[in-house]
């Protein structure tokens, strides 16, 4: 690419170097972070807003030329810097974590033109030919890697042998394995190796191809077209430390509203007031707990983003009071496809400012969604963004407390927006090509910013599109599945990588978008989907009901009791976020996230760990009504039936219709709450802590749920220990917020109340 290194230059941190071809620099930013970069540097990154790394440190402890090129070395590793921008990252020790291969590309010739028009006769699907790009960096598989992350791509856990593309697309057919590319560009992701671990985020919005060792067993690669080389290296023992990393380059999902961890129940399209009431009852009368209802988009009039429908919506401040009153909150859906019709206001507004992307001849460029004729808001441009989140308050003074933004790849039906449509970039002029993965991402910050400023409270966003660091301004869901087993087995691996590439509030539509549910398969991703964090029961217009009493009352009852079960577990999943706000660690995480030295763990596609305490293990197959659940090292506790159980081993589990395989690990201490309706339904003076024998401990955060007050401390944050000897102690570490009168401490059957003294502690002897 660039050729043979000529010569280097220290400023700082930061390394360039001259190639016979172009240049480039090299800047740790932390003793293990590394930033690669060659091109042009007024790009701006959509990601990488404003760090925790500081600049300030010097980190550079040797920079010298050696055999082979240049080495930058840190206190604890060294990137060796040679020709072509080849990089090779050690340990401190001299060890290798990951070298760059400098081989050729295999690149096999392919089919034959005649061939192709055989295969294509049939409607195979055929991919590109292989070819070389202008930024290719590949890097040698040197053992038994297993790679993780990439955003929310089909197929299993470990992406391995996989090649994918970086391009938000909205394809409705039935998601395979073999899919390429689904709604979100997240380009990095994280490799567990015997020799240690590491990230690689290529910060780049072009489209961009990631081939995990697919090509060849020995090597793997990233690459792009357009745009700049620029990568970001992590080295770390654990993949915890690498997240944590990458979420502080990146951003991290703030602290959310507390009614967002309760139920959502969703359908193309509660279409009434009447039938929005209607939901409402029923959840109420059958006693399902919930906090949400969505509108989809037949509440506008005539599709028009920001607009309610008069007929069918005439009072919509009254209907969300009302609804307000028994506890439920309205989110809205808003596409950015804006329709095309004369005395609309936004649309009229937005032509005459000229906030609507163009062709290269200056003309606005149409395009169809649901409305129809359709244009497109240029939301790289900050003004565009400042409009469309002032538009937010036509929801929010309705009532309206979340927005769900949805067909922002962007979606088009009349085939995708051409390459050379013209959009801006923070005040540059870009094109679709550099802008279409960073779409979504940028309606929602719109999104985030304008709920931000109407309402005052810790804004709800949901996203279909996303690119990395999406997670500062959203929460997401996987788009459209099916109502199909398949889908759901996919479920578990999809949202785990979504996880460990820095989305931590994120689900599936609940037993699946397209096509129709069953009872079955209704019960079983109610048992795996109340675990993830986004809990909403959605699907689409033309499928059977699915809300939780569309199947009769035995199926009701199991649906119940898993809403039930996510209700009293609230306090926990806030206590993740709380860590997550603070370390980039998600939700719901793989088994290797925890147990990454036994192997065992490297590809469980079927089980994952909500926080470190929990592990779930669904039924994801119809009909089985028992399975193999691995545990990892440690003792773990039945959860239904709290007998104790060794891990590090393979057990058979029961797991009839009602039951979704729960354990808990020795000496982990839940937090929980009674049922509610919704959240906020009863004032809860009393926290129940769940404890299971062993040793351990944990922090418990509370606050008012929806304000930004905790960030100038109002809040109560608690420390909870248990001992093996039985001995359990409460301390309260910070008291900016109304501390619980009381705890209620459940152990085998026992239970013992306690208060804190007036120091804010408090002791009980479990055992
Ligand atoms: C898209 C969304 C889906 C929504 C539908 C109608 O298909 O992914 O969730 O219901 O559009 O708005």
């Amino acid at each position: 690419m660039l050729g043979k290194l000529l010569d280097f230059k220290q400023e700082g941190n930061r390394v360039s170097f001259r190639f016979e071809k172009g240049e480039g620099s090299l800047t740790p930013l932390k003793e293990t972070v590394f930033r690669v970069f060659s091109g042009d540097s007024t790009i701006p990154s959509k990601a990488v807003e404003k760090t925790e790394h500081e600049a300030g440190k010097a980190l550079c402890t040797e920079v010298c030329r050696e055999e082979g090129g240049v080495r930058v070395s840190t206190r604890c590793m060294s990137a060796l810097v040679g020709d072509d921008f080849s990089v090779d990252f050690y340990w401190a020790d001299g060890s290798p974590v990951c070298r760059e291969y400098r081989g050729e590309r295999t690149l096999s010739k392919g089919l034959g033109e005649e061939e192709r028009e055989l295969m294509a006769g049939e409607g195979h699907f055929l991919a590109e030919e292989k070819k070389r790009h202008k930024i290719e960096v590949l890097k040698a598989i040197e053992g038994d890697e297993c790679f993780y992350g990439l955003g929310d791509k089909t197929g299993f856990l470990n992406k391995r042998h996989y090649a994918y593309d970086m391009w938000n697309t909205d394809n409705p057919d039935p998601q395979v394995d073999s899919f390429r590319a689904l709604y979100k560009s997240i380009p990095f992701f994280m490799a567990r190796t015997d020799r240690g671990d590491y990230g690689i985020f290529f910060d780049t919005t072009y489209k961009s191809v990631f081939d995990m060792g697919k090509e060849s067993r020995d090597y793997y690669y990233f690459a792009a077209d357009e745009g700049n080389l620029d990568y970001y290296f992590i080295g770390g023992d654990t993949l915890p430390e690498i997240l944590t990393e990458y979420t502080a380059l990146t951003g991290r999902a703030p602290l959310p509203q507390l009614w967002t961890l309760g139920y959502h129940q969703s359908r193309w399209s509660y279409k009434t007031e009447e039938e929005v009431q209607y939901i409402g009852n029923m959840l109420r009368k059958l006693r399902v707990p919930c906090d949400s209802i969505h509108l989809d988009i037949d509440y506008m009039e005539r599709y028009k983003v920001f607009t309610w429908d008069k007929e069918r919506f005439p009072d919509p401040k009254r209907l969300l009071s009302h609804l307000g009153e028994e506890g439920f909150k309205i989110v809205t859906i808003i596409d950015p496809g804006v329709k095309v019709e004369e005395g609309y206001p936004l649309y009229e507004e937005g032509m005459k400012k000229g906030y609507f992307v163009t062709a290269p001849s200056g003309e606005t460029y149409v395009n169809a969604v649901w409305p129809g004729d359709s244009v497109f808001p240029d939301f790289g441009n900050p003004q565009v963004r400042a409009w469309w989140a002032r538009q937010q308050k036509l929801l929010t003074s309705a009532g309206v407390r979340g927005v769900w933004n949805d067909m922002n790849e962007p979606a088009t039906f009349r085939g995708e927006i051409p390459g050379d449509i013209v959009f801006s970039d923070e005040g540059q002029k870009a094109d679709h090509t550099r802008m279409h993965n960073a779409y979504g991402h940028l309606m929602a910050k719109a999104t985030y910013e304008g709920l931000k400023e109407a309402d005052g409270r810790r804004p709800f966003v949901i996203t279909r599109a996303c690119y990395a660091g999406t997670q500062k301004y959203s929460t997401a869901w996987t788009g459209d599945n099916h109502s199909i087993w398949a889908h759901l087995q996919m479920a578990v691996p999809q949202l785990c990588n979504l996880s460990l590439s820095g989305m931590p509030f994120v689900g599936t539509d609940i037993a699946g978008f397209g096509s129709d549910a069953t009872p079955e398969l209704l019960l079983r991703w109610v048992e795996t989907g109340c675990f993830s964090p986004l809990f909403r029961n959605h699907c689409c217009l033309s499928a059977v009901r699915q809300e939780p009493w569309a199947f009769g009352k035995d199926v009701l009852d199991i649906y119940r009791s898993y809403v039930e079960l996510r209700y009293t577990l609230i306090p926990y999943y806030y206590d993740l976020f709380r860590e997550e706000e603070q370390t980039g660690r998600p939700i719901l995480r793989p088994l290797v996230f925890h147990y990454e030295k036994d192997p065992e763990t490297w590809e469980t596609n079927d089980q994952f760990l909500i926080g470190d305490r929990l592990l779930a293990a669904p039924v994801l197959q119809q009909g089985v009504r028992r399975r193999v659940v691995y545990l990892p090292e440690g003792t773990w506790y039945d959860f239904w039936k709290g007998e104790a159980i060794e891990g590090k081993r393979a057990i058979l589990q029961e797991a009839p219709l009602d039951t979704c395989p729960l354990y808990v690990k020795a000496g982990s201490i839940l937090p929980r709450w009674p049922v509610q309706q919704y959240v906020g339904e009863k004032e809860i003076r009393e926290l129940i802590l769940d404890i299971y024998p062993g040793e351990g401990s944990c922090l418990h955060y509370r606050d008012d749920g929806e304000s930004f007050g905790y960030r100038e401390g109002a809040y109560a944050e608690y420390r909870f220990e248990v001992e093996s000897s039985g001995r359990f102690t409460a301390e309260l570490l910070h008291a900016g917020y109304t501390p619980y009168e009381s705890l209620l401490l459940r152990c085998r059957g026992k239970e013992i109340r306690l208060s804190l003294s007036g120091e804010g502690k408090a002791e009980a002897k479990l055992w």
